[in-house]
């Protein structure tokens, strides 16, 4: 068998996150600016390529795959895509999942579950449509709602993800968690990650969670779970509510030490750490048909693994940290 994938700080990587496409039919104002150039589709990996270089991974230790975008479900051939990769379920894979804005998810959520998927995250940000528009410039939250009941009649556990935005739905934050908790979902919050230029000002926007979290504890019982799911949230149990709430903390709290996975673009590149900008080409590899090429490529991408991400988000006007959109890697 093929060595497990360990990068030079002893760090095994089980999770892949695989974007499958770096375009969006929404336009969060944190994640991309209005005028975006996306790949061109030329440039894309084939669907039979993206599941080929999953197996690639699996092979070499990878547990646990993540869909992502842009928004995967966009992506032409993204069902026989979720087949392809849950066939290994069982066999090498422990879980097959996907981050998803929802408003596709109607029409996608039984091929999913049908094809192994068992859980998904859905990003939600606000559950007022007005400013649901507003945050994403076009999007319909009756949409995302409907893509929600499709996701629960198939049998998905969901979890919303929720960038906690200062001025923008910091007042939402505990009516999501209780309308979680009366759905049954998960939520995670999320502070805003300095990738990419935007429209508006990161510094205005970013709230950190620590203060979220004190807040919630002058009204609820916070207790700490061991619960982890391999990504990078912290999860404890609102008591009073029954619901679980995560947080991710890139810029108060960083989760590197335990880092466990890296990401590959809809055109092939491994980012082995959202927070730099080196990459490694896996597209060469991946058409030469050459397992062994592949190989090399994943043992570059481990040897240029670096220790943590410098995100800053402290001076008004300041360059994002990383260049690339967060669109380009899903996160
Ligand atoms: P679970 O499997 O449910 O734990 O999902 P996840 O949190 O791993 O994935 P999701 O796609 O829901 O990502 C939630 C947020 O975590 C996104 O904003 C990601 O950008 C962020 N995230 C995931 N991995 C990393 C990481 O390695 N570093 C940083 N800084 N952020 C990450
Ligand atoms: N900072 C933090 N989270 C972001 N997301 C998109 N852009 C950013 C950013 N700049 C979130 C989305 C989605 C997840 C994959 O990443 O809202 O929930
Ligand atoms: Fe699309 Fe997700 Fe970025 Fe919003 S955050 S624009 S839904 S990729």
């Amino acid at each position: 068998a093929s060595p497990r994938l360990t990068d030079r700080l002893g760090r095994r990587i089980s999770y892949l996150r695989l974007s499958v496409t770096d375009r969006c039919d929404l336009r969060c104002r944190y994640c991309m600016a209005e005028d975006m150039r996306f790949l061109p589709n030329g440039d894309l990996l084939t669907i039979d390529e993206l599941a080929t270089l999953s197996e690639a991974f699996i092979r070499r230790g990878v547990r646990k795959i993540r869909l992502t975008g842009g928004e995967p479900l966009v992506r032409r051939g993204i069902d026989d895509l979720a087949r392809a990769i849950g066939r290994h379920i069982g066999h090498g894979l422990d879980e097959l999942t996907i981050t998803t804005n929802g408003t596709l998810l109607d029409s996608h959520a039984e091929a999913l579950a049908a094809a192994g998927v068992r859980r998904i995250n859905v990003s939600l940000d606000s559950r007022d449509p007005e400013r649901f528009r507003t945050i994403t410039r076009r999007g319909d939250l009756a949409d995302v709602l409907r893509g929600l009941d499709a996701a629960k009649a198939a049998g998905l556990a969901i979890k919303i993800n929720m960038v906690a935005l200062k001025g923008v739905n910091e007042d939402e934050i505990e009516p999501m968690l209780r309308w979680c908790a009366e759905q049954g979902f998960d939520m995670t919050l999320i502070e805003t990650m300095p990738l990419g230029e935007v429209d508006e000002d990161r510094v205005d926007r970013f709230l950190p969670l620590d203060h979220v979290r004190t807040d919630l504890e002058s009204r609820y019982t916070l207790a700490p779970l061991a619960h982890r799911t391999g990504g990078p949230a912290r999860y404890s149990q609102v008591e009073e509510l029954g619901v679980r709430i995560g947080f991710i903390t890139p810029m108060t709290a960083n989760f590197c030490d335990g880092c466990n996975r890296v990401r590959v673009t809809a055109a092939g590149e491994i980012f082995p750490c959202l927070g730099h900008e080196d990459a490694i080409d896996l597209r060469a590899a991946l058409r030469s048909g050459q397992a062994e090429a592949i190989d090399a490529a994943l043992d570059e991408a481990m040897a240029i693994k670096p220790e943590r991400h410098h995100f800053r988000i402290a001076e008004r006007s300041a360059a994002p940290t990383v260049r690339r959109h967060m669109s380009v890697t899903g996160g």
